[in-house]
């Protein structure tokens, strides 16, 4: 695992660069991106560098990490409409190849195709990832076996706190969400991950330092053979 600890705006500079570098070489790559606070200037960054002609991503094809159970995509907290607002409509991308979990059919079939169709599609080529205060990343919770592929789970009340804030109350937070399994995600060829804020510092030194277990999700990153942790100076404050 390879740690890069910078200020915010340095982050999303330097994992842009990491898009770049890929689309130039592979225009139709296969990227895996997240949602939350966390991605959010690096996704500003993409949109500035595509504005800017330095980036195009006309060919490639998307995976979301995940979505709520029981918001459509037209929902302004689903994960559908934050991606098309932040960015797909700000970038040249053909929306029709960009995938995210459907927050409202959850069958079993419906999540093995999702995995299916990453397959298909030859891979992801990076895996973007925030990380849960509790070390989850996509919505794969404390206890999610490694070997788990995309499925349905019930989200952990400090996961529904943790997000509350962008709903009118605590009861208007999803109870469930539909997320790509650890194996997923691990299948990815890199991962970027970031973690910013003071609140993160511990669960950064855990999934860095701590034990591989399912207990901290995030810590199956230190069997990955590519993964770049980008961490800002007060989410690295334990680590240091
Ligand atoms: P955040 O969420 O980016 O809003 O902190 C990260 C996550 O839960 O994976």
């Amino acid at each position: 695992m390879k740690i890069i600890i910078d200020s915010r705006e340095n982050i999303a500079k330097k994992a842009a660069l990491r898009y770049v570098e890929l689309l130039s070489k592979k225009p139709d790559a296969i990227l895996g991106y997240a949602t939350g606070s966390t991605p959010l200037d690096l996704y500003g960054e993409l949109v500035k560098l595509n504005k800017e002609g330095k980036i195009s991503f006309k060919d490639v094809t998307t995976f979301n990490l995940d979505e709520y159970v029981g918001l459509d995509g037209s929902h302004d907290q689903s994960y559908r409409y934050f991606m098309n607002t932040n960015l797909f409509s700000k970038v040249d991308i053909d929306v029709s190849k960009t995938n995210v979990p459907s927050g409202l059919d959850t069958s079993a079939e419906t999540a093995a195709a999702y995995d299916k169709a990453i397959e298909a599609a030859g891979g992801i080529d990076i895996q973007l990832l925030g990380i849960g205060n509790n070390g989850h990343i996509g919505f794969n919770e404390p206890g999610t076996p490694f070997g788990s592929s995309t499925h349905m789970v019930e989200l952990t009340e400090s996961t529904r706190e943790a997000n509350k804030r962008f709903f009118a109350s605590i009861d208007d937070v999803p109870t469930h969400a539909v997320t790509m399994g650890i194996k997923t995600v691990m299948n990815a060829k890199s991962i970027i991950i970031i973690a910013l804020g003071k609140a993160k510092a511990e669960i950064v030194k855990k999934t860095i330092y701590g034990d591989v277990t399912p207990d901290v999700p995030a810590s199956v990153l230190q069997l990955h053979p590519d993964v770049e942790f980008y961490i800002d100076e007060e989410a690295a404050e334990l680590i240091k």
